[in-house]
């Protein structure tokens, strides 16, 4: 079956409902807009898991996600949504492309969350945006921006003290939303949450579990993944 559309971490495909798609985790990933490649056994097994058990939390914090049910160990149904081309970006600890850009030490905590909008296009890079641009660009309204960066406040605090719960620390993350095409006056965390999109260090040793273990060439990217979902699984049974 020919997907619907294909990204670097996933597949959708159609169902029988025009509202409801299948979504596949793919064990391929990719770092620095894809200038970097890899694949890695049983990774979409573990994001597809992690994910659903953070989006079930975050639906009973009253987040509405995407997420309409479960398959197998790679697939779920999900809302058909018309994603925005927003990606939103939450940051607790300076880290990656926040420290590159502004020479901050990568560990620095921020005294208040940093929340940052960058334009989804592979061919520019994602470059960082603001409203205004976001509103010329046609890419979301005023208001759907403040949505946005409540929407992605709200997530912020649930799962840093969820991950607390975990031991580990939420350094910062990316998250995508989506209008569905059965109401699309409302706006849903879409996409995914799990190690290839969230920074996560170990509250002791600091040790990095997520996707930085790849484009660090840091070694044990399925390890520390792994550990994420155990540890996840521990704290919500
Ligand atoms: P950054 O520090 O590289 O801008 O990344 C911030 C967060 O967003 C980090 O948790 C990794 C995640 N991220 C993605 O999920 N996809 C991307 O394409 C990029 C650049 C970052």
């Amino acid at each position: 079956m020919q997907p619907l559309y294909e990204g670097k971490a996933k597949r959708l495909y159609t169902t029988d409902d025009p509202h409801v798609l299948r979504m596949e985790y793919k064990d391929e990933a990719t770092a620095f807009n894809a200038e970097k490649k890899a694949e890695f056994e049983n990774k979409g097994k573990l994001n597809k898991a992690i994910t659903l058990l953070l989006y079930k939390m975050l639906e009973e914090r009253g987040i509405e996600t995407h997420i309409v049910s479960d398959i197998d160990e790679t697939n779920i149904l999900v809302k058909k949504v018309d994603i925005l081309l927003v990606e939103v970006i939450v940051r607790n600890i300076a880290a990656g492309g926040f420290s590159k850009r502004m020479g901050v030490e990568e560990g620095t905590p921020f005294k208040t969350p940093i929340v940052e909008f960058s334009y989804k296009s592979d061919e520019l890079g994602d470059p960082l945006i603001n409203d205004d641009y976001a509103r010329e660009l046609g890419l979301a309204t005023p208001e759907e921006c403040a949505e946005l960066k409540r929407q992605a406040l709200i997530i912020n605090e649930v799962q840093k003290e969820f991950f607390a719960k975990c031991g580990l620390t939420l350094v910062d993350f990316k998250i995508e939303f989506g209008r569905p095409s059965s109401d699309p006056s409302k706006i849903i965390l879409a996409d995914e949450v799990s190690p290839d999109t969230c920074r996560l260090w170990d509250v002791k040793t600091g040790k990095k579990l997520d996707k930085d273990r790849f484009r660090q060439d840091l070694g044990g990217v399925m390890e520390g993944y792994a550990e994420v979902l155990h540890r996840i699984e521990k704290a919500v049974s």
